[in-house]
């Protein structure tokens, strides 16, 4: 699937599929009593989709077969890492006073629902009206509710989400704790820049963001994540992605650290390694999930 312009989807369509995936990524690495995260409702969530595959991964039973020799164990241990770095995030956040956070590209993300916000705590979620309808019917049926006063906004981030957010209560005043979670990629350049800048103008002095990121994007599509996802394990199991990276806008953007530090953001970036041997786990080299294991993490503070 080539982007367009003015594309959308659901959960189970086009970069929608990204979310799912990442969900029940989340699943699997929420097993076991010693594992570095807990999402109780990722896998729920991926269950209500009804696609085998996807609730397989998160089971963690497309383990083992050989049809082709991604080890699941890989993307799990690098989504771990991930979800870790950006719950850390929001506590820290949080345990310095901020109020209002706003997740961006929220996906099946359900840190509106599991964390513990302060009391007072404001969160605004965006992404697109399928993905959110989906997700904000799917725990309500479970009669699962939020843990903060919960605004969630289905609209395009290539759109005039900003107004949204006003709409919604967003107050320009109040310092803000961002986050953009796997989003890079998935907006064109110009669309990064105008995201980057309009989070900019709507952040108060001490306002923080957490991303992820890609210095070059291009180290995403390669041969080995193409193997992986035309095998036949994905194909037999309903799932027919066969270039992850035809959902990434690839060529020349600016550098996010680099875009962030000249706008008056204190940036601090780690890369993916570095986030592993923090949390005392064995890095994968695996370029099949290097959207994970070779990007940079980043928090800033602005001003
Ligand atoms: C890889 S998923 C990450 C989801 C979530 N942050 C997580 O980590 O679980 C990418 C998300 O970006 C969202 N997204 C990408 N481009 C978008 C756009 N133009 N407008 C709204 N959402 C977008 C997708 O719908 C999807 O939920």
């Amino acid at each position: 699937m080539r982007r367009e312009d003015n594309d959308s989807w659901d959960l189970l369509t086009g970069v929608g599929t990204t979310a799912t995936g990442i969900a029940a990524a989340r699943a699997l690495a929420s097993k076991g009593a010693d594992s570095l995260i807990s999402d109780p409702f990722a896998r729920p969530l991926v269950e209500a989709l009804g696609v085998d595959y996807y609730l397989k991964m998160a089971d963690g039973e497309l383990e083992g077969e050989e049809t082709d020799s991604f080890d699941l164990s890989v993307m799990a241990d690098g989504i771990a890492v991930r979800t870790q770095f950006f719950d850390e995030f929001f506590l820290n956040a949080t345990g310095t006073g901020l109020r209002q956070a706003v997740i961006l590209a929220s996906g099946l993300d359900t840190r509106a629902y599991r964390m513990q916000w302060p009391a007072g705590t404001t969160v605004f979620e965006l992404d697109q009206p399928e993905v959110i309808d989906f997700k904000s019917r799917t725990l309500a049926d479970m009669k699962v509710t939020p843990t903060a006063r919960l605004h969630s906004i289905g609209i395009d981030l290539r759109l005039d989400w900003p107004s949204a957010l006003l709409t919604h209560g967003f107050d320009t005043s109040r310092p803000t704790a961002w986050i953009a979670e796997g989003l890079h990629g998935y907006l064109p350049a110009e669309a990064q820049d105008r995201f980057l800048d309009t989070i900019t103008d709507l952040s108060a002095t001490a306002s923080r963001i957490a991303i992820d990121w890609h210095p070059d994007l291009n180290i995403t599509s390669n041969d080995r994540s193409r193997e992986v996802s035309r095998s036949e394990r994905q194909r037999s199991n309903g799932v027919d992605i066969k270039d992850p990276s035809d959902m990434i806008y690839l060529g020349p953007r600016n550098n996010i650290g680099d875009y962030l530090s000249a706008r008056g953001w204190q940036i601090q970036t780690h890369t993916a390694e570095q986030r592993f041997a923090a949390n005392k786990m064995t890095f994968h080299h695996d370029d099949a999930a290097a959207g994970l294991l070779r990007a940079h993490y980043t928090v800033a503070t602005l001003g």
